[in-house]
């Protein structure tokens, strides 16, 4: 499905969002705290638009990890087009089986990716696995915002308009219906602190961003 729905992604990512994205993914970095000598691993990295942004915010090396390979060709496109080949790798494989060292990386990223990981727990352990004690997360996730009136006028655009506009311009049945089923079937902001806490993880936190239709979960590899 990634790989039929690449060539659209990040246009319709920007129209989708008004593009507010590319704030939520800033935000995440600057979550991390880059000093300018970190490793950032990016799971689910897609088009690499957070491999990027961590190398502008600080980053002195990314891996991005994806499995597919149609995303991560236009990534690398992207990648060498910003003069970033010598510092950002990346790499075909898949979330619960990340292929670098065990506590390896300073920081690990995962935007729009983690629901889509079909074993969240192993996933999130994975993800624990490679981060050196006391490395930071950061995780994008949609969710639903709970405020009265926003909260009906967002899922009319979530479950209607925006598979519909998904559907003509990416030219793919169920890619933008999968989107919102997706999202409601991943835990809920407190479920997925729990899992997190479970999966090795420490002082985690979810912050709604722009009245909660994103959650940025932020947390430390436990010593
Ligand atoms: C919605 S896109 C997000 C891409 C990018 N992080 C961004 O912010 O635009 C989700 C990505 O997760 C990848 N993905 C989903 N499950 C995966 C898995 N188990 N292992 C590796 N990549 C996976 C997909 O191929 C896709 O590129």
């Amino acid at each position: 499905m990634f790989d039929a729905i690449a060539p659209h992604y990040d246009l319709l990512n920007r129209v989708l969002s008004a593009g507010i994205d590319r704030r939520w993914r800033a935000r995440a970095i600057a979550s991390l705290e880059l000093t300018g000598h970190e490793v950032v691993l990016d799971v689910c990295t897609g088009t690499a638009d957070v491999a990027l942004q961590a190398r502008r915010d600080g980053a002195a090396r990314v891996i991005g990890v994806d499995f597919a390979g149609a995303m991560l060709r236009l990534g690398l496109d992207k990648v060498c087009s910003a003069g970033q080949s010598g510092r950002i790798a990346l790499i075909r494989g898949d979330a619960t089986n990340l292929p670098v060292h065990d506590a390896s990386v300073d920081a690990v990223t995962v935007a729009f990716g983690i629901r889509n990981v079909e074993r969240t727990d192993a996933g999130c352990r994975e993800l624990a696995r490679a981060l050196k004690p006391g490395g930071r997360l950061a995780i994008l996730e949609f969710g639903v915002p709970t405020l009265p009136g926003l909260r009906q006028l967002y899922q009319w655009y979530f479950r209607y308009l925006l598979p519909t506009v998904g559907r003509l311009v990416s030219g793919h049945g169920s890619a933008y219906t999968y989107l919102p089923q997706s999202v409601g079937a991943f835990p809920s902001p407190p479920d997925f602190v729990t899992l997190l806490r479970q999966s090795g993880f420490t002082d985690v936190r979810a912050v709604p961003l722009t009245f909660g239709i994103v959650y940025l979960y932020t947390a430390r590899r436990a010593p």
